[in-house]
């Protein structure tokens, strides 16, 4: 009987790697009558698979099996979660609503958990307890002074979009106090601005930057050489007159023929 246990376990534990749309080899065990990988062989609380609990209360008897819902839809280390184990991430598509455009995106309340939008479509990931998913790399970093653990806050914002803490280029719609699926994202060197509800160029280093609102124009940064990261925004045109129509290229950040008829 050990050496049997011992195979079922193991399909048991493929089975939970392999996720989703794997069918486990167990019903050739089923007409030796022997105990199927269901039967309990000590009381215990594991993860059946990524999204449901196997609870043994006896041992053998049959494990129940128990969905997790809601919020903690993951079964991670023998518990319900709202973070997917490594093994699992990936494998189910998420409740978090996609951007327009695909990539990786923070999540809202949780700074250990990140999700990747592939053809509109989310998958959770989530980070080990000592990391936090970082935006700047598009993974999970240790968690340190600079890269510490935030989370949007909702308070006194609702109706309205609030920032995400480590990364201004992201904000969060909130509805009832609590962060919605709804997501502004700007481009680099820009930042949510709250108030105006749109994305603003946010100088970063010396230089230009593209002009979030208008092709033909560009925005000069330069040092106010107050503090660090000061910088003064000046929004200038591209040539643009009767003769010649331009707008600013942002690969070579230079003003190049227009191309549209505009
Ligand atoms: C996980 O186990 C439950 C209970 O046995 C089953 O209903 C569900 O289909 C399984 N999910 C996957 C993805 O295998």
């Amino acid at each position: 009987m050990g050496p049997l246990i011992t195979v079922l376990t193991s399909i048991a534990l493929v089975t939970c790697v392999v996720g989703a749309g794997v069918k486990a080899p167990v019903a050739a065990s089923k007409d030796v009558g022997a105990p199927t990988a269901d039967t309990c062989s000590s009381v215990e609380v594991k993860c059946k698979n990524c999204t449901h609990l196997g609870v043994c209360i006896a041992i053998g008897q049959p494990e129940i099996a128990m969905p997790c819902l809601g919020a903690a839809q993951y079964c991670t280390d023998g518990a319900c979660s709202s973070k997917p184990s490594s093994e699992c991430s990936g494998g189910f598509s998420s409740s978090f609503s996609c951007p327009p455009t695909d990539g990786h995106y923070p999540d809202p309340n949780n700074c250990r958990l990140y999700h990747i939008c592939v053809s509109k479509v989310a998958a959770d990931y989530s980070c080990e307890a000592n990391q936090v998913y970082s935006t700047n790399t598009h993974s999970c970093v240790r968690q340190t002074l600079q890269n510490t653990c935030q989370t949007v806050n909702c308070k006194q914002k609702n109706g309205q979009y609030s920032l995400y803490p480590p990364d201004h280029r992201y904000a969060f719609f909130c509805l009832s106090g609590e962060t919605t699926g709804i997501m502004a994202t700007c481009g680099n060197s820009q930042e949510y601005n709250t108030d105006l509800n749109k994305c603003q160029v946010k100088c970063s280093k010396e230089g230009l930057v593209p002009d979030p609102d208008d092709e033909r124009n560009f925005i000069e940064c330069t040092a106010t050489g107050i503090g660090i990261n000061n910088y003064e925004q000046v929004k200038r045109q591209c040539p643009n007159n009767d003769k010649i129509k331009s707008n600013f290229d942002p690969n070579t950040l230079e003003c190049v023929v227009s191309t549209s008829k505009k």
